[in-house]
């Protein structure tokens, strides 16, 4: 089935209110809900009521107290219709559904992990629950009375505000929430069970009191303080920043071991991975650190953007999630280095959009169609809709853009709102015409911009010559005009950005030059001297850029531009540039060769005290094999980019070789732990040189002590890598494998990070170690985070690996995607997603992609989910 945009209608009737009773067993829980029925105003009489359900059993069913005749309903699994409905405008349905959560392997619905009933509903999951209208627009005020053991579940949980609790006798109890905010269902949660919990309490600008509960498991109680931490800062930022506050009297936050994703944003009971939540030193690497805060701070800021403003309908998904993701980026560039932050995103952006936009699963920020709504959690929703939102805000100014967000919530509030509202606000305020603007919601594809320049000295004037195209995405073969904003710096021979006498041939303002037309010749006067170019400043629109100018302007940017993440931009696309050729090389036989220039400049750059550790470590940090492979585009040989990459690791490092030992010395790290951006800068950069040192030979002892030595887990995980990694197999790599192993077998997210690192370890020979990691008692095909950390790292991260030219690594891909379908169709869908690039290999793997790829779609009875995805990679 195939939902369309253009198909959305508003519902007939609806259900103001929703009162659920839960009574709680592992194998057969009860769930009994009255429905509020109301017809919409407008609506016949007596139209038929379609309820949705997925795999349900209904066991009674009422209207107004009495209980309907076989013949007034039809109840399947999935659908409840009731087709000759009361015709008072208004009545009550009672439902009693009975549901298995310890049965509940997709994790979809009320399920059953490691003790806890848990309960994720977004985005179709409350249909598993009861039978409803199962759709975003559907507001309604919960009551929920969950019964449950005692011993099993001393705790109980729901959105809102605890009305009441008590006893039962028999050993039950019960305990009653209410949340006064209208919501959809994909908003409800339940979480039930015997944990820790951590207690603190935040009070609001208005001067609200709210308490905050982080729970977790017994014991593990100390390891949520940072998420804590994290919270309050997220509470407080959102109140100074967009003036938003909290608006129940409790927040909680659930972890659990057994999710399908990173977290979910219910009202007043967000549930996450565990492993975005618990964090030390001694287990968590800095980059886990900045996720938690991150994500923490997403769930929380979707209080306002999702929830108190949610989506009209999923196609809408971007209006919550690209905004919420582009609030906590912010949130996250507040709290540690701006410069550094968006270099990640970026980063980010392009190893996980760029490829989705680019290959067969393209699709625009807000998808027209889809078959799978699970399937539209896309990095093109959450990431690309982040930067359609940060462009907004560089057209408007954040003054404008400030004023337009409060208009949105002024307008909003309580709505299901769609994409349309949400750009009329910005105009409104603004008086802009966003209408081509809106094209970046609607037309999916990476924009190009193909820039030369050219300087007349006698008149004083330099030229950007600039020409966009969209490329053709699958079903949107003709592209319309994007309005692009080109963040720019004209920048003089002494690094300082000149100063121009005016522009013309396109709107240039505030530093932005704003493309709207296939071509602008854009002529700035009053340059005297031939300035070095720098463009899309900040990353201001998410496009690829191809700038003709001298290649030495490139290496003066590297050095000179005031804008960091030009700077970095700039030496990045020297590395990648000079990885492309490496790459060339080998296919014709010849060894890499690289200038001298560049890795002086690396070496210039790793000692540049005027920068941030952590800008040194990016700027130093090659581009990744799949970034060389997106960039050279097709008839990929993973082999052979992998060896330009490591002929230009060895060649960087030997230049350097005794200035990045100095350095590494010198940034050997006494006192305290602190997780703060700073010091993480310095151990990333630390660990930065390290990769480096051990690409020389006889660097192994090296890595071993700083495994040995490591009093941290960012610091043991490097040195771990650095040991699988450059010297797999020796006595040092195998030793501080199982060292590790030893010390943290009983904690499986600290395994996890031992699964990933032996699942990336490059080379031929790494499919068979993952299969037999797959036998590792710690490993465990039901677990989302195990099955990710050891089957999806070697997919998504093991170029040499994955696609072993006998195709091997796919055989085990396609074994183990269909293994995992079985139970989680959801996971196993995300992990098909890998070889979503096929058609850019060299003909041998790309056929051997395509036959795992057929294998799987010729399998019977596959869920929508893995059809879908699997269909439109093939396509
Ligand atoms: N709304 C959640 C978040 O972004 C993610 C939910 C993912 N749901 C799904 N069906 N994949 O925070
Ligand atoms: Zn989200």
């Amino acid at each position: 089935q195939v939902f369309r945009l253009e198909d959305y209608r508003p519902s007939d009737y609806l259900i103001p209110e929703t009162k659920l009773t839960f009574r709680l067993s592992p194998d057969q829980t009860v769930v009994i809900a009255e429905l509020t029925i109301e017809r919409r105003a407008g609506v016949d009489r007596g139209a038929a009521l379609v309820l949705d359900g997925d795999g349900l059993m209904l066991r009674g069913i009422a209207i107004d107290g009495r209980q309907l005749a076989a013949s007034d309903y039809g109840a399947t699994p999935d659908r409840l219709i009731i087709s000759n409905p009361p015709s008072e405008p208004r009545f009550k349905l009672t439902l009693e559904t009975e549901i298995a959560p310890s049965k509940n392997q997709a994790l979809m619905g009320l399920y059953r992990s490691n003790r806890v009933y848990c309960t994720q509903c977004e985005a179709e999951g409350f249909r598993r629950i009861t039978y409803f209208l199962d759709r975003p627009d559907i507001l309604s005020v919960y009551t929920v009375r969950i019964e449950a053991d005692r011993e099993e579940a001393p705790l109980l949980l729901s959105n809102g505000n605890l009305a009441e609790s008590g006893d039962l006798g028999d050993g039950r109890h019960y305990a009653i929430w209410h949340d006064p905010f209208p919501k959809p269902s994909y908003l409800f949660a339940l979480v039930a069970g015997n944990l820790g919990v951590i207690r603190d309490s935040f009070v609001t600008a208005s001067g609200r009191d709210v308490e905050l509960g982080i729970y977790v498991e017994h014991g593990k109680e100390r390891l949520a303080a940072y998420a804590m931490d994290a919270l309050k800062r997220s509470m407080r930022w959102d109140e100074e920043v967009f003036g938003l506050e909290y608006d129940l009297d409790v927040f909680n936050i659930v972890a659990v071991s057994d999710f399908n994703m990173g977290a979910m944003e219910n009202k007043g009971l967000n549930v996450f991975n565990d492993k975005y939540v618990l964090a030390d030193e001694e287990t968590a690497t800095d980059a886990d650190f900045a996720n938690i805060e991150a994500i923490i701070a997403h769930e929380y800021f979707h209080n306002w953007t999702g929830n108190r403003i949610t989506c009209r309908d999923w196609f809408q998904l971007c209006l919550k999630e690209g905004l919420t993701v582009y609030r906590d980026h912010e949130f996250s560039a507040d709290q540690r280095s701006r410069a550094v932050k968006r270099i990640s995103e970026v980063r980010t952006l392009r190893a996980h959009q760029f490829p989705e936009d680019q290959g067969p699963l393209a699709h625009p920020v807000r998808p027209r169609r889809y078959r799978e709504i699970n399937n539209f959690y896309t990095a093109t929703v959450y990431e690309k809709g982040s930067e359609v939102v940060r462009m907004i805000r560089t057209i408007l100014g954040p003054k404008l853009f400030r004023k337009g967000m409060d208009l949105y919530f002024e307008r909003h509030d309580g709505e299901a709102a769609t994409i349309e509202d949400f750009l009329k606000v910005f105009e409104d305020v603004s008086d802009r015409d966003l209408s081509q603007f809106a094209l970046w919601y609607h037309q999916a594809g990476t924009p190009n911009l193909t820039v030369t320049t050219s300087h007349n000295p006698a008149t004083a004037e330099f030229t950007l010559e600039i020409e966009q195209s969209v490329p053709p995405t699958p079903s949107e073969s003709r592209k319309r005009l994007m309005h692009i904003p080109l963040a720019f710096g004209l920048v003089g021979p002494d690094g300082k950005d000149l100063a121009y006498g005016g522009a013309e041939g396109a709107s240039v303002e505030n530093g932005v030059i704003h493309i709207r037309k296939r071509r602008h010749v854009v002529r700035f006067s009053g340059v005297s001297e031939r300035p070095a170019v720098s463009l899309n400043r900040g990353f201001s629109a998410p496009i690829t850029l191809s700038v003709e100018q001298r290649p030495e302007d490139q290496f003066f940017l590297a050095r000179h531009d005031s804008d960091a993440f030009s700077r970095w931009q700039a030496f990045n696309t020297l590395l990648s540039e000079a990885l492309i050729a490496a790459f060339r090389n080998k296919l014709g036989g010849k060894e890499p060769e690289f200038s001298e220039g560049l890795a002086e400049l690396a070496g210039t750059i790793a000692g540049d005290e005027a920068l941030e550790h952590a800008f040194r470590a990016l700027a130093l940090t090659l581009p990744g094999e799949a970034d060389i492979a997106r960039e050279i585009s097709a008839n990929i040989d993973p082999d052979a980019v992998f060896a330009g990459r490591e002929a230009l690791t060895a060649t960087i490092a030997k230049a350097n070789r005794d200035q990045f030992s100095a350095l590494y010395r010198q940034l050997d790290g006494k006192g305290p732990f602190s997780p703060d951006a700073a010091s993480a800068g310095r151990r990333a950069l630390r660990n930065v040189l390290l990769d480096y040192l051990s690409a020389l030979d006889g660097s192994a002892a090296l890595a071993a002590a700083h495994f040995t030595g490591a009093t941290n887990m960012t610091d043991r995980a490097a040195a771990l890598t650095a040991l699988a990694h450059r010297h797999p197999g020796s006595a040092e790599a195998r030793e501080a494998l199982a060292a590790f192993e030893r010390k943290y077998r009983a904690d499986p997210l600290v395994m996890d990070k031992w699964f990933q690192i032996q699942a990336a370890t490059p080379g031929h020979g790494t499919v068979d170690a993952v299969r037999a990691l797959m036998k590792h008692p710690g490993f465990s095909m039901t677990n989302p985070n195990r099955v990710r950390s050891l089957v999806g790292t070697f997919v998504s991260a093991n170029q040499t690996g994955f696609h072993r030219p006998d195709g091997a690594g796919y055989q085990l891909f396609v074994e183990t995607v269909l293994a995992v379908e079985k139970r989680n169709p959801q996971v196993a869908a995300r992990l098909a997603t890998a070889l979503r690039s096929w058609r850019s290999l060299e003909p041998g793997r790309q056929a051997k992609a395509r036959e795992a790829l057929l294998s799987i779609s010729s399998t019977p009875n596959l869920s929508a989910d893995l059809r879908d995805i699997v269909e439109r990679t093939l396509a």
